[in-house]
């Protein structure tokens, strides 16, 4: 891959990037801004799309489309749904789907997908850069990362999720990001660090490790850079 678009959706999820990003050009297209440069030796285009799926799509389209990226890896904080993931690890996307779009509109409208795989490269670069990485957290994960139009705090919707797509985390944005990268045919990767559970405590955990677990996140990708 020559060049790596980044996307977080936060300022706090790109912020220790752009810190270490070298030759750094900014450039504001379709009122989010774009920041062109090398980061760790490898060629980049990182930005910041804000919270919700239309947004991250809009942002995924434009890297593809103007900024010409051949891989994009999407970074940030998740609520933890499965069992064993726990605050502070880390989860690597098998595939991501929507949790707010029936499985029968997946299937049977364009792009007749029910959910959207990682790239297998991608995915082995991220494993192989969390072990190399002295990430804050004790396990990283490989599994299904879901995305929806809210920020879960209810264990009953939790539950519900669970049941239905048997994820290992939920965020608001990464299906887009993955679903567009289809469409596109470009390779793609979700890794998000667990700042809740998704449950009745999650916003109080949230705001108690959002800066951590989006560094945690953050390291990996840095560390991607140097043995993709
Ligand atoms: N991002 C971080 N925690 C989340 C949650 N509980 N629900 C949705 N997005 C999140």
């Amino acid at each position: 891959m020559k060049k790596i678009g980044i996307i977080g959706a936060m300022d706090i999820e790109v912020k220790l990037l752009l810190d270490n990003m070298k030759s750094l050009r900014k450039e504001k297209t379709g009122g989010f801004l774009y920041y062109t440069g090398e980061l760790c030796g490898k060629d980049v285009v990182i930005t910041s799309c804000g919270v919700g799926k239309v947004n991250a799509a809009s942002c995924t389209q434009t890297l593809i489309n103007k900024f010409r990226v051949d891989g994009i890896i999407n970074t940030g904080i998740a609520g933890g749904l499965h069992e064993d993931v726990e605050v502070c690890d880390v989860v690597i996307s098998s595939n991501v789907t929507h949790h707010d779009v029936r499985k029968k509109q997946m299937k049977n409208w364009f792009p007749h997908q029910e959910y959207f795989e990682g790239d297998r490269k991608l995915i082995e670069a991220a494993e192989r850069a969390f072990k190399s990485s002295n990430v804050i957290g004790s396990s990283c994960h490989l599994g299904r990362i879901v995305s929806g139009e809210c920020f879960v705090d209810d264990t009953q919707l939790k539950e519900q999720i669970m049941k239905e797509y048997s994820p290992h985390c939920v965020e608001m944005e990464g299906a887009a990001i993955g679903h567009v990268a289809h469409i596109n045919e470009i390779p793609f990767v979700v890794i998000r660090s667990i700042s809740d559970k998704a449950d009745g405590e999650a916003t109080m955990s949230y705001k108690k490790f959002e800066q951590i677990t989006a560094q945690n996140a953050a390291t990996i990708v840095m560390n991607m850079m140097k043995v993709l």
